[in-house]
């Protein structure tokens, strides 16, 4: 059964549909990482999950609770939703010890003092903050900064962490490792989780699933490697990893890129309805592309950059520029050379 279930989740700001019908299920103890371009809606997603924002249709359940619900003009408030949040900005006070900054939700739940006590030192322990317990977190790194609003939302044993872009003001080394922790934590407490990230690789290592949005509207859910190797329409697969597309004229007989006639060469057939429409766009990854000697697609190599263990290859192919990459132990053409292009896992897409 799902465990957070948002249904015909939908929010406007005035003519603005910041989020559109949206379905989602999350299981019990899974991750799943919402992917999109700035300005998509993936943080008035979680503000609505959170419950910062009201929702103008549709309703969210956590089991089979309802905690937000147009129709049932049901909001449970915050701060009864037993949810985490880490936000970007490094949200800690810095008046008060890395102690109190922990402690601070649970006093204000008014538990126990022994449990506060209790929570907020397994709390510093797990994040590697017990040294630091009674420092002001100002003087931490970003990282550390990020592990106080980490410990904070562990210390309420949440049955949600709510993640918007925690690590993208993090350089890139602690950005690595701090995903280990969260993943490990993760495993540990058994929460699940709504990550929020721009960044494609983070919500690839992170993430059981990944939730590809445009414009409000859910793209694709799918695992990471669904989504990287099957995705649904261009959007998805120009989002998700390197990409180079070739528009095509489309004929029972075969293909014309610009005025060059290509018969189907093995492999590369487009599904019939672009046939019938008459032009179909051809995707593909740039690591799945080959050189080849005599026939393939034909294109005359441009550029040649060394990129350490790849090389990157721009091959000019009727007007359109091909990117392919290939080992720099594998044998590839010169700058000028005239090749051809065989590509190994195809998709194609409507044009336009
Ligand atoms: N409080 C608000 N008032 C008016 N418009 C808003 C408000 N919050 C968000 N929006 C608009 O809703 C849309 C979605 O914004 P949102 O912040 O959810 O995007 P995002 O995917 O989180 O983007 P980013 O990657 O830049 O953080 C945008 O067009 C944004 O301008
Ligand atoms: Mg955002």
């Amino acid at each position: 059964m799902a465990y957070i279930e948002l249904n015909q989740v939908t929010k406007r700001f005035g003519s603005v549909v910041a989020v559109d019908r949206m379905n989602l299920q999350i299981n019990q103890g899974e991750c799943v990482a919402m992917l999109g371009p700035s300005g998509c809606g993936k943080t008035t997603t979680l503000r609505m999950v959170a419950g910062f924002e009201d929702l103008d249709d549709g309703e969210i359940r956590v089991g089979e609770r309802i905690i937000s619900s147009k129709a049932k003009r049901y909001y449970l408030p915050p701060e009864q939703r037993n949810f985490g949040m880490v936000f970007q900005a490094f949200a800690v006070w810095p008046h008060l010890s890395v102690y109190e900054n922990v402690a601070f939700p649970l006093r204000i739940r008014k538990l126990p003092r022994e449990e506060i006590h209790a929570r907020t030192e397994e709390a510093l322990k797990h994040t590697n903050l017990y040294k630091v317990a009674q420092d002001s977190p100002e003087g931490l790194s970003g990282g550390g900064k990020q592990r106080v609003a980490l410990a904070r939302a562990l210390a309420i044993r949440p049955d949600v962490m709510l993640l918007d872009e925690p690590l993208s003001s993090l350089d890139p080394h602690f950005r690595e490792e701090m995903r280990f922790e969260i993943k490990d934590l993760q495993r540990r407490f058994g929460f699940s989780i709504l990550y929020v990230t721009h960044d494609q690789s983070e919500a690839m290592a992170l993430s059981d699933r990944i939730l590809v949005m445009q414009s409000g509207i859910v793209q694709q859910v799918g695992t990471p490697l669904e989504v990287y190797a099957s995705p649904v329409n261009r959007f998805v697969f120009e989002f998700i990893g390197l990409s180079c597309f070739i528009e095509t004229r489309l004929d029972q007989n075969g293909m014309r890129i610009g005025d060059t006639p290509y018969a189907w060469p093995e492999n590369i057939a487009p599904p019939v309805e672009l046939v019938l429409a008459g032009k179909g766009l051809l995707a593909a990854r740039p690591t799945e592309i080959d050189f080849v000697a005599d026939g393939g697609i034909r294109g005359t190599v441009m550029r040649k950059v060394y990129l350490g263990e790849t090389i990157d290859y721009r091959v000019l192919v009727d007007g359109t520029e091909v990117r392919v990459q290939k080992t720099r132990r594998t044998p590839g053409p010169a700058i000028g050379d005239n090749c051809g292009l065989r590509f190994s896992r195809p998709h194609w897409y409507p044009v336009g």
